[in-house]
């Protein structure tokens, strides 16, 4: 039917957790041009001004939870979040088969190089507007040659300047087990009932990702304190850490009632973790299993993106289902593992000293066994694991429009550690994301179903 969508747009919720939000959708043409201007807004809106990218980013998350494709503007009459702009975009689109503004920003070489800098490890808007409007640097060989750019005060600037090709290169869903794989058995060499779950984009599905979210905790509260200096100890000592950063836990009983907004150092929340780049064996993808599993997953990915049909999500074939993957492929994973680990690894002592940037780009470009990726390392306790996991779950949209439901609605605080009740002055606790979702009085939604 033509205008089925039309029956549904009436039907949407007004916030985005009150929806079911798949990875693919019908109307990815239209959350493609809408997700393409709210990237210019956020490349050149002043900082901290997000209300602009918000809008479009909230008018595409309307459009990705209708399961039928909109072919005429009257289809989304009464569809929540929908600005004019937005509007004037999709109407064009349907009419035209294109948008002009979105042709525009295609074609926008200033803007296009500010977001290719922007892909680099540690460069926000401000960095990528100054190296193209005052610097006029247009390349990373530029950016490494420019005089005028100092990155040994930062030293994730240089390694991300310096290991840019390896970093742009997403990570596959295989790649990320196995990481998780091989923190786990470090973890387990301290303690055996550490838990660790690969959280953000690949807990919602995705295939691929530009970095891999880590949760760990124990069992037992408590327990989980000095776990993460011991864990980056032994991976340095096998030569697995290129570089990175330890935060503290800046949790305090206090933090439950208070809004979540960003620490001093411009996180999201108070746990203790290590942002870095870590290093792998280049081959860490390519055993006969994986190959047959990626297969299979690209075909069912095909299927999606064509929109043939719409399938659901297989869950044979998620993150859980990889989580347990057999010990025969484990011990495979630990020989490779360990013959490259010491053929590659250069002793933590070997690494450049500093963060001069020649020193990186040298080692980024000589001949190397190992490939560098992102990978964020969350340390939960137990008894926050449930709103941890959430909040690390995603996506951005989720979460944002979970704590402005729970505060709107309810007069209550969520957080990544907790639930806080604003008019009983006291913390709900809970033991499992259903049982969150039940206290928020919210259908429970997959992981799969979080994509906004
Ligand atoms: N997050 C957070 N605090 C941070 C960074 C991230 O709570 N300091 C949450 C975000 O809300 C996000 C999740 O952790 O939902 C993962 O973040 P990120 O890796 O940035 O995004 P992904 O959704 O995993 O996307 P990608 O595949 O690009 O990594
Ligand atoms: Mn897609
Ligand atoms: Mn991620
Ligand atoms: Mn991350």
């Amino acid at each position: 039917e033509l205008h089925a969508a039309k029956e549904e747009s009436k039907l949407v919720s007004k916030y985005e957790c009150q929806r079911s939000t798949p990875l693919h959708h019908q109307n990815e043409n239209l959350t493609d041009a809408l997700s393409a201007v709210e990237e210019e807004a956020e490349i050149l809106d002043r900082k901290e001004d997000y209300s602009r990218a918000l809008a479009f980013c909230k008018a595409a998350c309307s459009l990705k939870c209708l399961t039928k494709p909109v072919s005429s503007i009257q289809d989304i009459k009464g569809l929540p979040n929908i600005g004019d702009h937005s509007r004037d975009i999709i109407k064009e689109i349907l009419e035209n088969g294109f948008s002009r503004e979105v042709e525009r920003i295609k074609n926008d070489h200033s803007l296009q190089k500010k977001k290719m800098f922007m892909s680099i490890y540690g460069v926000g808007p401000s960095t990528a507007r100054k190296w193209v409007d005052v610097l006029q640097l247009a390349t990373i060989e530029d950016v490494i040659n420019c005089p005028s750019i100092n990155p040994r005060k930062e030293a994730r600037l240089a390694y991300g300047i310096a290991f840019h090709e390896d970093l742009k290169q997403q990570v596959g869903r295989t790649t990320a087990m196995r990481i998780r794989d091989i923190v786990h058995n470090e973890l387990k060499t301290l303690d055996g009932e550490v838990t660790v779950e690969v959280t953000g984009g690949f807990r919602r599905g995705k295939q691929f990702g530009h970095d891999v979210d880590l949760l760990i905790s124990h069992p037992v509260e408590g327990r989980e304190t000095g776990l993460l200096q011991k864990l980056i100890h032994r991976l340095n000592s096998k030569g697995l850490i290129l570089h990175g950063v330890m935060e503290e836990s800046t949790f305090s009983e206090e933090m439950l009632s208070k809004s979540s907004k960003l620490t001093p150092k411009g996180q999201l929340d108070h746990f203790e973790k290590w942002i870095g780049i870590m290093k792998f064996p280049k081959n860490l993808e390519t055993t006969p299993q994986d190959s047959v599993r990626d297969r299979k997953e690209t075909i069912k990915d095909e299927f999606k993106e064509e929109g043939k049909k719409r399938i659901k999500l297989d869950h044979s074939l998620t993150v859980t289902d990889h989580n347990h993957i057999g010990s025969g492929l484990q011990e495979q994973i630990n020989k490779s593992f360990q013959k490259s680990s010491t053929s590659y690894s250069p002793s933590p002592a070997s690494l450049p000293s500093s963060s001069d940037l020649s020193e990186l780009v040298k080692l980024a470009q000589s001949e190397r066994e190992w490939r560098a990726s992102r990978v964020d390392l969350i340390i939960a306790p137990a008894s926050q694991y449930a709103y941890a996991l959430v909040g690390w779950t995603g996506s951005k949209m989720f979460n944002r429009s979970l704590r402005l439901y729970a505060q709107r609605e309810l007069d209550m605080k969520l957080t990544s550690h907790g639930l806080f009740d604003m008019k009983q002055r006291k913390p709900i606790q809970a033991s499992s994301e259903q049982e969150v979702f039940e206290i928020l009085k919210l259908q429970y939604r997959n992981p799969e179903e979080r994509n906004c």
